[in-house]
């Protein structure tokens, strides 16, 4: 049996730097299993979770702020190892009895640092060479606590690594966590394997094992309900709870009428067809059409669809019998979002595709995904055997092609859209982009121009189309995608797709445009 990824955990609370999802990342990405918490957790409860190391994250503030925030000053205590990352470190060195000077300058970007000490944090690293770090702070440390002594050092800042070995307390100036420290992740490693003792445990196969184990246990022979959009998350939920609870759990595809072309048939395929999973699959695309008739704004839209959406889903599920739960593919994201106490950035996502669902049906939520990031999901889909086509697919509206149609949705310009859109999505996989670019979709516009065909004179639909590049949707940029490949989009939808006269590509980024054009 190999070792069990929750007993090599770390523990990572968050003082609110922007950067503390990538601590995460950076620790899993060491096969290593961690959880982001508050900064002010309780020290029963952080003995009750058991890390092997803490890690304290960066954050905004300074250590002489009033409302500075202040970790439970026993996590010193507990004889584990404790990172500081920036605001982390100057807060260990202020709570240890160092000082900590406020500096007006802020040091913002590369910076070189010497490596004085190459044991336990810079194992492996060359003594005396330099190395380039990114900095982000104001405050500086100026005078380390007892016991510490310099690890390494840059211009601005002397102080730029320390560590009290005995006690195997470690702080860093810089953020060996962000893509531009690039030897970050074998700092981070050190602390993990040499300094932690951890041992590389974090599989997706042995998340999967885990994960079904605890979901037997938890649902016993209870029957869950989940929605099925087939999209990654919803996939990977559906899939990974048929392999715990096999078929006590009923799957709902609601086909609203606004889903891109043979999409509800595919789904069918790959889970009733192929995994044998209970599903069912509900046609409710005249309902969903009949009323949003005449209906041209977003929002409206919006709550059509959401409204019609929920009481499509409960009649379904009320045929279907007594549920007790109601599986959900929250991902780890959303949930640091509500836990974090400012939260990594602004956010500005407020879409919930089932939003609503688990109050309205008096259901228990399970949701076996909400450890995981997007690309640990997506490893599990593969472990789980899912099509790759469908574990690497771009996000899709829960609103469909409602909000991608502006103005009236009518059964013949969905039928224009649909086929503009299987174009783009073609030529953008022929163009092997499909997986560089964050989503790549057409958008049919509620103006119609002027065009000539053979002699003819037209007056016909434009459609748009959008590609951009992303990381987490929160902000975007247009995808420069080569100009061959706009004219095959252009001219393959010109050509084949009948109401068609003209495509235009959209070079707006988001902030100020959003991704979707409604
Ligand atoms: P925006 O348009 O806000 O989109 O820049 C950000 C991301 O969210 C998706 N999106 C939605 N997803 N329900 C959803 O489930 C919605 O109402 C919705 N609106 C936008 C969008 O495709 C992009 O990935």
């Amino acid at each position: 049996m190999d070792v069990d990824f929750f007993a090599e955990k770390i523990l990572i609370l968050d003082f609110g730097s922007q950067y503390t999802q990538l601590i995460a990342r950076r620790v899993r990405e060491a096969k290593i299993y961690c959880e982001i918490h508050p900064f002010n957790m309780t020290l029963e409860a952080i003995e009750a979770f058991s890390p092997k190391g803490i890690i304290l994250s960066g954050g905004p503030a300074s250590i002489y702020d009033t409302d500075a925030p202040f970790a439970d000053a026993g996590i010193f205590d507990l004889g584990m190892p404790v990172l500081g990352i920036c605001y982390g470190m100057q807060f260990m060195t202020h709570l240890r009895g160092g000082v900590v000077a406020q500096s007006g300058d802020r040091e913002y970007g590369n910076a070189t640092m010497t490596i004085r000490d190459d044991r336990d944090l810079f194992h492996g690293f060359e003594k005396d060479a330099e190395w380039t770090v990114w900095m982000s702070h104001g405050d500086r440390i100026d005078q380390m606590p007892e016991g510490f002594e310099a690890l390494a050092g840059s211009k601005n800042s002397p102080v730029a690594a320390m560590a009290d070995t005995s006690r195997r307390f470690f702080g860093v100036q810089f953020h060996p966590e962000v893509a531009h420290t690039p030897e970050g992740p074998k700092i981070l490693a050190n602390f993990l394997f040499h300094i932690c003792g951890c041992e590389p445990s974090w599989t997706m196969a042995s998340f999967v094992r885990r994960t079904v184990e605890a979901m037997r246990a938890q649902l016993g022979n209870e029957r869950v309900i989940c929605g099925l959009s087939g999209g990654v998350d919803s996939s990977v939920t559906a899939v990974l709870l048929h392999e715990a609870i096999g078929d006590n759990l009923s799957c709902i595809l609601v086909d609203n009428g606004l889903l891109r072309k043979g999409e509800a048939r595919k789904v069918v395929e790959v889970f009733q067809e192929y995994y044998g999973i209970d599903l069912h699959l509900v046609d409710a695309s005249e309902l969903f059409l009949g009323s949003l008739k005449g209906v041209t704004d977003p929002e409206e839209k919006r709550k059509i669809i959401g409204r019609e959406f929920i009481r499509c889903f409960e009649k379904k599920a009320a045929e279907l019998g007594s549920a007790k739960y109601l599986a959900q593919g929250t991902l780890y994201p959303d949930v640091i979002e509500s836990v974090s106490f400012k939260g990594p950035s602004a956010t500005i996502k407020s879409h919930h595709n089932v939003g609503g669902l688990p109050e309205v049906m008096n259901l228990k939520l399970v949701e076996p995904l909400r450890e995981l990031f997007k690309d640990e999901v997506r490893e599990v889909g593969i472990e789980l055997g899912l099509p790759r086509e469908l574990v690497m697919r771009q996000p899709f509206p829960g609103p469909g092609l409602a909000i991608r149609i502006l103005g009236e949705i009518t059964p013949e310009r969905l039928s224009i859209l649909r086929e503009a859109d299987v174009i783009v999505l073609d030529e953008i996989k022929i163009a092997g982009l499909y997986e560089k670019v964050w989503q790549s979709f057409a958008v049919l516009l509620p103006v119609r121009t002027v065009g000539v065909m053979g002699d003819e004179r037209t007056y016909e639909h434009v459609i748009a189309v959008r590609v951009v590049d992303s990381l987490d949707a929160m902000t975007a940029d247009w995808s420069k995608i080569p100009y061959q490949v706009m004219g095959r989009i252009s001219n393959r939808i010109i050509n084949s797709v009948k109401g068609v006269n003209r495509v235009v590509y959209d070079i707006s980024s988001k902030p100020p445009s959003t991704i979707e054009w409604e």
